[in-house]
């Protein structure tokens, strides 16, 4: 498994790292994936498990880290943004994780209705007291981004988390780029498109299949292997299969070529959205969030949150 850098830090996690949104699977597949050689874990207070009464992702994750802390990068993400809830949400985290430091703390959106200015620093006290390592972002725009860093007094933003895939390269000609000269490393979330089934279906020529029988490699193995041919980036597939993690962890220590990248950049469809429609989104979501209101796109459900 290759190493990549977390911002300029100097701290190396492995390239294909493990989501667990959605994740049902226990601490021993979680394990396996540490045998398998990921070192990033990526969790967040939000992530529950989709199994009623089963324990939470953080939990899973701190029953896993259990005894191996220090092979561990956890990375955890709070849905709080006011100074209070912030550190309170930090200090829950940490004992269902079972540790003392989380190594990548992130603000999983933005948030229209608190100044941005009190959520990061918020996560910065955090750092200055031994509870949080390094701190990042998640789905921020370049602006979003640029006021974060300029809230902070004496530590960088060294992540963002953004939407990365084969179908999906909005990130592409500006984010990317941006977070490249800035020593910004990009955690490409979603990297199998959320749903693979959704990859395979925009490759009406089944170019991923060519290119992994060239390869002696399987479709996601490549659709993976295409991600983090981006320098400085690392993709955290999600799985509750064993073979999948399996995989999915040997999808890093080899490289496609120039020529199979372009090949599968010309034959799967894929979307960028354009810089008005990222706006739109944005105006809606700050909207939204001033309302305090809550749209679930999947259960078409509207809930006002109490925060
Ligand atoms: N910051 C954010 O806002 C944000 C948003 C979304 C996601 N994330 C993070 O990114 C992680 C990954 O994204 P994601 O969960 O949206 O989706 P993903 O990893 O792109 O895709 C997961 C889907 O791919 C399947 N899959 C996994 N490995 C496979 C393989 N080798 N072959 C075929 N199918 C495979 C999984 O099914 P099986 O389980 O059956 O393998 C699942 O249906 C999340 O878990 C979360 O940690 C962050």
């Amino acid at each position: 498994m290759n190493l990549r850098e977390i911002g300029k830090t100097g701290v190396k996690v492995s390239e294909i790292g493990v989501g667990l949104w959605e994740y049902r699977s226990g601490p021993e597949l979680l394990r396996k994936s540490i045998d398998l050689g990921v070192t990033f874990i990526d969790t967040a207070e939000l992530f529950e498990n989709p199994v009623p009464g089963e324990a939470e992702a953080e939990v899973v994750v701190g029953q896993a880290i259990k005894g191996i802390r220090d092979k561990v990068f956890v990375a955890n993400k709070t849905n709080h943004w006011r100074r209070a809830d912030v550190v309170k949400s930090c200090e829950t985290s940490l004992k269902k994780l079972g540790i003392d430091c989380i190594d990548l703390y992130s603000v999983h959106w933005p948030n229209a209705k608190t100044p941005m200015e009190e959520t990061i620093g918020a996560m910065e006290e955090l750092v200055e007291q031994g509870k949080v390592r390094f701190l990042g972002v998640s789905n921020f725009s370049i602006g979003e981004m640029k006021r974060a860093q300029a809230a902070l007094r004496k530590h960088k933003i060294v992540s963002t988390q953004l939407r990365y895939n084969l179908i999906d390269r909005t990130i592409e000609p500006r984010l990317l780029p941006y977070c490249r000269d800035n020593g910004i490393t990009v955690i490409g979330f979603s990297p199998l498109g959320h749903s693979f089934q959704r990859v395979l279906e925009r490759d009406p020529e089944d170019a991923l299949g060519k290119v992994a029988k060239e390869c002696g490699k399987t479709k996601a193995q490549v659709a993976l292997n295409w991600c983090i041919r981006q320098p400085g980036l690392i993709a955290i597939p999600k799985t509750n299969s064993e073979s999948h993690m399996v995989e999915n962890c040997t999808s890093s220590g080899w490289q496609l070529s120039a020529e199979q990248c372009s090949f599968l950049e010309q034959k799967v469809q894929f979307r960028r959205r354009g810089e008005l429609e990222t706006a739109v989104r944005r105006l809606s979501r700050g909207l939204f969030q001033k309302l305090s209101l809550d749209f679930n796109r999947r259960t078409l459900t509207l809930r006002v949150v109490r925060r």
